[in-house]
This record gives C-alpha cells, sequence and structure tokens, in this order.
C-alpha cells in the first residue's frame, strides 16, 4: 500500500506552467519507458547479456528490496537482512560509536536515513533515547584535514570501544581509502594492537574483488557484506550499503524494505494520474521541455529531509546530467532558506519548477507557542497555534505567493517520517530517475564524467 501522494495542481498555471491535457498527452511516453525500465529489470534479474547502447545496464536495485524480502522470509537469520541485523546488534552491544567510512552513494542514503527516522540529536542524547545504539559518524566522504582530526580528537576522548564501518563499491576510491588508512591505525592503537579485536571492530561493504576486499581478508574481518553486482552506488542504498549502517542505529529495515517493494508494485501498476512515478516524472519533464524549467528546486519543509533531498541530489545529477542534458537538482530547507532563497525563487529567473516534500504528521506532539505574561513580542493572539500549525500555514502562505506569479510549484506529500515511508520515498525516487532517463534517451546507469577529475587527481598526487 504505497501512502505518498503527489499533487500537481500547482503546475496548471494560465501562464508559466502546463495544462492537464499537455500531462495526459504524455502518457503513452510515460508508459513506454516503464516497459522498458521494468524490462530492464527483468533482463538484469535473468542475467541476459544487453547490447552496446544498454550499457551499463544496473537495474540490479530494482527488484533487490523485493528478493532480500523473499530471501528473508525462506532463510530467515542466515538471510542477508538477518545477517545484517546481527552485525548491526553485536556492533551495537560492543561499541560505543561507529564511523561509516564512504563517500557519494556509498552514505549519503544512510545519512538521510538517520535525519529522517531517528532523533535529531541522536549522537548527543543519552544512549537510552536512541535505543542503546552506538553513535554514529560520517567521515571519508572528503579529504577535509581539520574535519578529520576533529572527529580523532572526539574519538580518543572516549574511553569505550568505537568501531569502522566501510564502505566502497570499488574498493579503490581514494578519500575513502586514505580515511580508512588513518581511522585503521588510530583503531589499532586503541585496542591495544589486538588484531582479532581490530578485525572485530571493521565491518566492510564492498563488491566481491577489489582492493578493501582484499584488505578485509588480510584484517581478518569475519563479517564482510557484499555491494550486489548490478546496483550502482548511487542506487544501494537499500543494499548493505544503507542497511549496514540502518540496522547499526537501530531502524526497522524490514520496513524500509517493505516499503521499498509497496513503491514497486505501486509503478507497475498504478495507470497515469495515479502513479506517483509516472506523474512526478511526467510534470518534472514536461516543465522542463515546454517551459525552460531546469532547475528543480526539492523543497523539503522541516529539517528532518535535507539529507535525502542531498541523496536525491546525488541520483539526480549523475544518472541524467550527461550528453549535456539533465535538470539541475537542488534542496531547499524551509522555513531556512525562505530567508536566503526565497527570493529568487519568488522573483527570480523563470528556470525553476518546486516540489514540496511536506510530511504531514510530526513525529512528536505538537509544541503551543504558548501565552505569556509579557507580551512584547505580540505572539499572544497565536498563542495557540503550534509549530505544526506555523509550517503549514508558512507552506500554504509560500505556495499562494507562487501561484500570485505564476510560479511552478507541486507537492509531495508523505504521511510521516518512518521507515516504511523512507523506503517508499527512497525507491520512488530512484525508479522516477531511471525512468525519466528511459524518457530522455539518456542512459542513468553509469557516471563516466566523475572518473576525469579522479584520473587527474591521481597524476598530480603521483607525477
Ligand atoms: O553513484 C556512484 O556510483 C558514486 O557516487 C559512488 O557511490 C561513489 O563514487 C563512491 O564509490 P565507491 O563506493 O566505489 O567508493
Amino acid at each position: 500500500m504505497v501512502t505518498i501522494k503527489y499533487n500537481p495542481a500547482g503546475v496548471f498555471l494560465p501562464e508559466h506552467g502546463i495544462t492537464p491535457s499537455q500531462l495526459a498527452a504524455l502518457s503513452r511516453p510515460l508508459l513506454e519507458a516503464r516497459d522498458e525500465v521494468l524490462a530492464d529489470a527483468q533482463l538484469w534479474t535473468d542475467g541476459v547479456e544487453v547490447g552496446p547502447e544498454k550499457q551499463p545496464l544496473d537495474a540490479g536495485f530494482h527488484l533487490l528490496p523485493d528478493r532480500l524480502l523473499q530471501e528473508l522470509h525462506v532463510l530467515g537469520e542466515k538471510s542477508e537482512v538477518g545477517r545484517i541485523k546481527k552485525t548491526a546488534d553485536r556492533l551495537a552491544q560492543e561499541l560505543s560509536s561507529v564511523v561509516v567510512l564512504g563517500i557519494g552513494g556509498s552514505y549519503m542514503g544512510a545519512r538521510a536515513l538517520l535525519e529522517a527516522c531517528c532523533h535529531p540529536f541522536y549522537n548527543e542524547v543519552a544512549p537510552t533515547l536512541r535505543n542503546n545504539r552506538p553513535r554514529i559518524y560520517f567521515e571519508g566522504n572528503n579529504v577535509d584535514n581539520d574535519a578529520v582530526h576533529g572527529l580523532l580528537d572526539l574519538l580518543q576522548s572516549d574511553t569505550r570501544r568505537w568501531g569502522i564501518a566501510v564502505i566502497s563499491k570499488s574498493g579503490g576510491t581514494l578519500e575513502t581509502a586514505a580515511a580508512l588508512r588513518i581511522f585503521l591505525r588510530e583503531l589499532a592503537e586503541s585496542v591495544g594492537n589486538d588484531a582479532r579485536k581490530l578485525a572485530d571492530s571493521v565491518v566492510p561493504v564492498t563488491g566481491k574483488t577489489g582492493k578493501l576486499a582484499d584488505l578485509s581478508a588480510a584484517l581478518g574481518c569475519q563479517e564482510v557484506y557484499e555491494v550486489p553486482d548490478g546496483v550502482g552506488g548511487r542506487f544501494s542504498v537499500l543494499s548493505a550499503v544503507g542497511l549496514l549502517p540502518a540496522a547499526i542505529i537501530g531502524l526497522d529495515i524490514e520496513k524500509l524494505l517493505a516499503g521499498a517493494a509497496a513503491m514497486n508494485e505501486h509503478f507497475a501498476h498504478a495507470e497515469p494520474g495515479k502513479n506517483v512515478v509516472l506523474d512526478y516524472v511526467g510534470v518534472c519533464h514536461l516543465m522542463e521541455t515546454e517551459r525552460g524549467c531546469t532547475t528543480r528546486i526539492l523543497s523539503t519543509w522541516g529539517k528532518r529531509l535535507e539529507a535525502f533531498g542531498f541523496w536525491y541530489d546525488q541520483l539526480l545529477a549523475e544518472s541524467v546530467g550527461k550528453a549535456e542534458q539533465g535538470a539541475l537538482p537542488l534542496t531547499v530547507v524551509n522555513t531556512r532558506d525562505l530567508h536566503s532563497r526565497g527570493q529568487q525563487h519568488q522573483e527570480g529567473v523563470r528556470d525553476k519548477l518546486i516540489t514540496n516534500v511536506v510530511v504531514e504528521q510530526p513525529g512528536r506532539p505538537p509544541l503551543e507557542i504558548g501565552a505569556s505574561d509579557r507580551d512584547q513580542d505580540g505572539l499572544n493572539s497565536l498563542a495557540h497555534k503550534t509549530l505544526p500549525n506555523v509550517l503549514s500555514a508558512a507552506l500554504a502562505g509560500t505556495n499562494q505567493a507562487y501561484r500570485e506569479d505564476n510560479r511552478p510549484t507541486a507537492d509531495l506529500i508523505v504521511p510521516k517520517l518512518d521507515e516504511f515511508v523512507m523506503g517508499q520515498l527512497l525507491q520512488m525516487m530512484m525508479l522516477a530517475t531511471v525512468l525519466e532517463g528511459r524518457l530522455i534517451g539518456i542512459n542513468p546507469y553509469g557516471q563516466p564524467g566523475v572518473e576525469a577529475y579522479k584520473k587527474n587527481m591521481n597524476a598530480i598526487l603521483r607525477g
């Protein structure tokens, strides 16, 4: 059952928008693109060798949630999900902190899940408020000397044991590999160079072969998880890449997969007009081609979806930003960014489609503004209004202001933030991205453009 709704009413504008009939006319191409995406998943599952026009075909992410759930059902604790949970529970018992080393698709999904589903001050609150799970830190996603020093300071000041989850599909990404060396050195010292303890404190997630797989074997790591073949980095959040960190912080990874499987079902069967993936892509595509809206603002309301937005920025940019095509994704967090980017969205160049991501139910009871004996701030008239009331008013007021100036908006409405909904949302965006790629004739898989900087950096470092 899919609970996410998409409301495109704000793009049907007399000027600068599109019409419902334009959207309806796109149904056939959208359905053809969907057929191709579904066929890709099948080709991949059947292991069919595809022609060069389809390569690379990293469609393995699509049916992965269904496959993992089925395997869990049959094999229980011995399944991959069962093993991930066991490792995560062991780490939670033995370690006070876990450093997740990874970059790009190897960490952004985990970060999105942490921010969406956990306490907003997860690392700082008393352990009971994070269900006695370890603190979590993300590194290896840059080469920032001072940031690494800062984290080492923090870990050194903790007398309890900490550990590393190192995630790299290729196993050769320099940022992650360099960080691993530094943190491994520190970790070895902190466990008194006890090789067994060191191996138990490091859990790698990597491809079948590669430098990290070799290093894991050399260290004697017992629990090593695989990034499955045919699952690209930015599509890997629902593999061990995202599931292991999610399980470490105590999230219900089965629910996450169930949400994604529900989205697969919805995507495959719901008709245009009732299909959140098809409708979202249809609107984004028409606004870009008919109205030149080449900037896609993902406007998240409240703070908990910022990292999800960054995950999506990468997903869209690396997937369709090819052959001098592809819209520019940009995440904003409101109401915060109404005070920074809002001016430009209201009156700047008309090249933007704003998609609001609205969470209907807050995770905690609504806080009232409250009455005060001193009313210098003049808020007593709003005493019974709550923070969610203010957020809703800000959203409605902003949408109204955009509508009055014919600025297109659409709403993606999620009922609440939990594992099931996040599973739906992540899978929705991955499906939308490959669907759009097929619609515009761009292979959404692979990221050849990222290789150029890596080649140059290595040549400069080693030259
Ligand atoms: O989407 C991608 O493939 C990339 O963003 C990768 O996730 C990123 O470059 C990290 O690669 P790796 O996991 O091989 O270290």
